[in-house]
């Protein structure tokens, strides 16, 4: 019976994959290691009672290894990150210190406590990574693989990059049994709506802009989170060690066609529940109006990537992973959960929350 080792289990995709790990095997022990930072938040995992949590920093060592021999803990799957692109332009040392030295320190504690000290038994260290490290494919390139040299162009996709190095290379030198997993980009329920489509669906709800970075034709790879929780599932089970392995939603799409997906969504579900114009009047949509008037082009991103893609043969062929939802139907589901779940994302839109929104698109706004 597995015991793991959550980080950032509080966030996004792992509050998903507990959720996903618990349904999935509810006789194993999990243990969730998250700071609460501005993205983190226990209502992620509210409904589950089966793990432990303890709030605190991957770059204390000393506690982690505390909860890896405290816990038995065989299997670590570590999520814990700052996550969005935009705030690591704007302030990168984060970025560094959290998924560059704090990814360093979990690794350290691994090895202390499962080789230095260790019990022989096997154990596993899944980094969760991005396609950001890869950098920016251009119209006709082929889409990144496993051996497609890191290239990586923001702040965030370098500190990622730097932090794969790292499990790379505890694994090369210690023998640490390390598998890494390299996916597109996530949606599905519990997204800290700062990212394109919660804050797209949030504000169309409330009747704001919607703000296009540049001409909206950057290309992104969208995979639904549950998927994504099911191919870090197969590598777990059955990936090989040392190894990294791309996982994708086989969804690429411009930017624009992912908004106008959600100004249609949303609009359909107004004219299909005459509660919903009640529950937002601010929307367009609940005058009888169109979400996509509410599109607005703005200054675009420092150095924004063009196009990600993915190439999950290896995946496939090597695991057997397919993603089990078209964008179409993880978009209904989506919408579906944000309509249904106003009072989870109303409350992470506290003061630092709008103080962030405010400087990101206001400083935007001068650029325009
Ligand atoms: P998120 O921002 O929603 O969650 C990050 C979690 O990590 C939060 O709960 C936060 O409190 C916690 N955390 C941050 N710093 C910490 C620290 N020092 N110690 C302990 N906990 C800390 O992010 P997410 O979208 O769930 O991303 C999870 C992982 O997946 C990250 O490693 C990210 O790089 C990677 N990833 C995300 C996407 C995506 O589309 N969201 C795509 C590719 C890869
Ligand atoms: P995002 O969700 O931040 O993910 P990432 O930058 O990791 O791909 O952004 C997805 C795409 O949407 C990206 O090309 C930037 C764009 N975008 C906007 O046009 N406006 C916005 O307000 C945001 C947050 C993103």
């Amino acid at each position: 019976m597995p015991n793991l080792l959550i980080t950032g289990g509080a966030g996004f995709i792992g509050a998903n994959f507990v959720r996903y790990w618990n349904e999935k095997y509810p006789n194993d022990s999990l243990v969730i290691l998250d700071a609460l930072t501005y993205s983190g938040n226990m209502a992620n995992l509210s409904g589950l009672t089966d793990f432990s949590f303890f709030r605190g920093d991957i770059r204390d060592t000393s506690l982690v290894e505390r909860l890896l021999h405290d816990h038995e803990v065989d299997t670590i799957v570590h999520f814990a990150a700052e996550s969005h692109v935009d705030r690591s332009i704007n302030g990168p040392d984060a970025f560094i210190e959290t998924n560059l030295s704090g990814t360093h320190s979990l690794l350290k504690a691994a090895k202390s406590v499962w080789l230095d000290k260790g019990s022989g038994k096997p154990h596993r260290f899944h980094h969760i990574s991005t396609d950001e490290v890869y950098g920016s494919l251009g119209p006709n390139d082929p889409p990144f693989s496993e051996t497609t040299a890191y290239a990586p162009n923001s702040p965030y996709s370098a500190s990622k990059a730097g932090s794969d190095h790292i499990v790379r290379a505890y694994h090369h030198t210690f023998g640490l049994q390390t598998t890494t997993t390299n996916c597109s980009n996530n949606y599905g329920p519990y997204q800290f709506p700062e990212k394109l489509i919660p804050l797209f669906i949030i504000n169309c709800l409330t009747g704001k802009d919607l703000p296009i970075y540049g001409d909206g034709m950057n290309v992104r790879d969208w995979l639904h989170v549950e998927d994504h929780c099911r191919g870090i599932d197969l590598v777990l089970e059955k990936g090989r060690i040392g190894e990294t392995y791309n996982v994708g939603g086989g969804a690429e799409l411009p930017n624009v066609a992912v908004i106008d997906a959600i100004c249609a969504g949303v609009d359909a579900a107004f004219e299909h529940d005459s509660q919903l114009g009640r529950r937002f009047p601010d929307a367009p949509a609940a005058r009888g109006k169109k979400s996509e008037f509410l599109k607005t082009h703005i200054a675009d991103r420092l150095g924004h990537d063009r196009r990600y893609a993915i190439d999950e043969r290896k995946i496939r062929e090597e695991l057997g992973y397919e993603p089990v939802r078209t964008f179409e139907q993880g978009f209904q589901e989506t919408l579906g959960w944000y309509l249904a779940n106003e009072d989870w994302w109303r409350a992470t839109m506290d003061g630092s929350y709008l103080k962030w929104m405010a400087s990101n698109y206001s400083e935007r706004a001068r650029r325009t």
